[in-house]
């Protein structure tokens, strides 16, 4: 028998407190004017010490298994994508296990950090296609506000905090080859990338070699939007080609939430209808690991995506990683 992963349900979590670009701190010398024509970010959601990324993610996954009518007893397991965990080690998606109360099962994180949900998604894909598991909560959680140098304003305006979580469930697949029929709902396909040449463009300056150091995060922000169209491109292209799609069959293209600029730049490479296109930077910033799966959510909380439609997703992120799925929703 094979099996294919569906969308049970989808929630999220957002913190409290929403800091638009005119209260960031005076000292940055930034304005509204510069955040948002460089970025189109006017806001971001920033965690309170409470609001860790185990809180968040817990809080998110608690709105999906409501919505998916599904106990926690019945998940098989939790992955958490996150460049931002609670410590070192052990992974956040254990002490989420706890705070919900889960006894069962196993939870891990996963690192790839903006493009960690699509690999999360991947993996939770492929443990439900081997028959291994039957349902799994994929989260994306980030406290991203913890991690960067608040008095360097290259940085510190792009990110925002948040999560959002999936309930997968295994479906039968009706097909005999193993490949999922292509009117069927659920995953059709993931494309995983990486490339550790460009690992010194974006990264957190903390090692195990210094660790009473804090560690804030370092970005060669030009040579990321240089790769970024370009590499987004790539796995765009491979998603369509592995699944004999062009842009038109495509209902909603639901891009990372980096960067407005870097989406419009895709959406002019494929010609992309924009009111196809899911964005969310301008109210989330950049969540890296949290923001594909939050703008999902919110463009199935406000009715725009429905089941059985096509949604494509992409990410690019540090590492440098870059990824793409399908799904039928
Ligand atoms: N407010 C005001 N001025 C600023 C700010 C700010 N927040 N940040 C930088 N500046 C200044 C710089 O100091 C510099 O001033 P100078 O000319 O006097 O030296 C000037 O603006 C230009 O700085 P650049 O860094 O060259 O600006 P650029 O046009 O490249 O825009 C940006 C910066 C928005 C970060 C851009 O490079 C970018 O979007 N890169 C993509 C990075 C990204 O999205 N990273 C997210 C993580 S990776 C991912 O998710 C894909």
């Amino acid at each position: 028998m094979f099996f294919r992963s569906t969308v049970a349900a989808i929630g999220k979590y957002l913190p409290d407190n929403c800091v638009q670009n005119a209260d960031l701190p005076q000292q940055l010398e930034t304005s509204d004017e510069w955040i948002r024509e460089r970025t189109g970010i006017a806001q971001r959601h920033i965690a309170a010490p409470h609001e860790t990324t185990a809180f968040m993610a817990t809080e998110a996954a608690k709105q999906a298994l409501l919505a998916a009518g599904i106990a926690i007893d019945q998940v098989d397991a939790i992955i958490l994508a996150t460049t931002t965990p609670d410590n070192g080690f052990p992974a956040t998606a254990t002490r989420v296990q706890a705070l919900l109360g889960m006894k069962r099962g196993f939870a891990f994180d996963v690192q790839a950090v903006c493009s960690g949900f699509v690999y999360a998604l991947a993996i939770a894909d492929n443990f439900i296609k081997t028959g291994q598991v039957k349902t799994v909560l994929l989260i994306g959680a980030e406290a991203f506000s913890r991690i960067v140098d608040w008095n360097d304003r290259g940085t510190c305006v792009l990110f925002g905090d948040g999560a959002a979580a999936l309930v997968l469930t295994a479906a039968d697949c009706a097909s005999l080859n193993g490949k999922i029929a292509s009117k069927e709902q659920g995953i059709l396909s993931t494309h995983l990338y990486s490339d550790g040449t460009g690992y010194d463009l974006l990264y957190i300056d903390h090692t195990i070699d210094t660790p009473t150091k804090r560690g804030a995060v370092v970005m060669h922000g030009r040579e990321i939007f240089k790769s970024a169209v370009q590499k987004i491109g790539e796995a765009v292209e491979k998603a369509l080609e592995a699944n004999a799609l062009t842009i038109p069959d495509i209902d909603w293209f639901v891009p990372h939430q980096a960067n407005a600029r870097i989406i419009k730049g895709v959406i002019d490479r494929f010609n992309l209808p924009s009111e196809k296109v899911v964005v969310t930077v301008d109210k989330h910033a950049n969540t890296s690991a949290a923001s594909i799966p939050l703008a999902l959510c919110e463009a199935v909380h406000d009715g725009r995506i429905q089941k059985g439609q096509l949604v494509l997703i992409e990410a690019m992120g540090g590492g440098l990683t870059w990824a793409s799925a399908v799904i039928r929703w």
